[in-house]
């Protein structure tokens, strides 16, 4: 399958920086068009809530995808401060992130939640990015495999259909430190996955897109992307320097 590289842009920008980082990626295409050398990969940028309007008008007829952070698991109605699933898709959306440890750790998002955010973002016509990943401690303590197949069983919800699902694998411990995972444990976890969808899909599994996330730079995208069953990135420091966005996106197999 052609791989996903989704850059993760957090609670950073401004409308502009979003401007400028949008612009160069915009130029860089247009350079990498020219000389025949575009990525063989698809590309997704997910800004803050607040500039997703306005990204989404630069990245019109680019052909980069646009998606958002989180939504909440109900359809609009009294909750205030929160972002319903429609609203992104009615922004121009076709991805949402889901269950990313940040929100795990801070907003102490359960499985039971996450499912529910995902099947409202199913409902209203998005693809879930479906984020997993043990901690130090647990793959320390040798439980990494089991924490991620109770993450997948307990936040995809009955009933999800394949077509709508993405799953990112990332070790809370090499989110933004500048560890990376061993590329056999990257290897080990995400056939571990894809044996679980399966398990879960059946033959559908084999088009689930399993992205690996943490600390993913320039510098060790290629090794990273050239593994079995890693059909892209979720990359989030490296993805607010465009540059280094696009090489990512350029290193991903052929
Ligand atoms: P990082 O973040 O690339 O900065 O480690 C990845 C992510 O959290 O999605």
């Amino acid at each position: 399958m052609r791989s996903l590289i989704a850059g993760n842009w957090k609670m950073n920008g401004s409308r502009e920086e979003t401007r400028l980082w949008l612009g160069e990626i915009r130029r860089l295409q247009g350079t990498s068009r020219e000389a025949g050398q575009e990525p063989a990969a698809d590309l997704l940028v997910c800004p803050p809530f607040p500039y997703l309007a306005l990204a989404a008008e630069l990245l019109a007829e680019t052909g980069i995808a646009l998606g958002a952070q989180d939504c909440h698991p109900s359809g609009p109605g009294a909750h205030t401060g929160d972002v319903a699933a429609a609203m992104l898709r009615d922004l121009g959306c076709r991805f949402v992130i889901l269950g990313h440890s940040e929100r795990r750790q801070n907003h102490g998002e359960t499985d039971a939640l996450i499912a529910a955010k995902l099947k409202a973002a199913a409902t209203a016509g998005l693809s879930a990015i479906l984020c997993v990943g043990e901690s130090a401690a647990e793959r320390q303590a040798g439980r990494a495999e089991k924490i991620v197949e109770k993450q997948l069983i307990e936040s995809i919800p009955e009933g999800f259909t394949a077509n709508r699902l993405v799953i990112a694998y990332e070790p809370v411990w090499a989110i933004g430190t500048g560890l990376v995972a061993q590329s056999a444990d990257i290897l080990t976890m995400h056939r571990h996955i894809r044996e679980r969808l399966r398990d879960r899909f059946a033959g559908q599994a084999e088009a689930v897109p399993i992205l690996y996330g943490g600390s993913v730079k320039p510098g060790n995208a290629r090794e990273i992307l050239a593994l079995a069953n890693v059909d892209g990135a979720l990359v989030g420091g490296a993805s607010l320097v465009p540059a280094d966005f696009w090489a990512i996106a350029s290193a991903a197999r052929r």
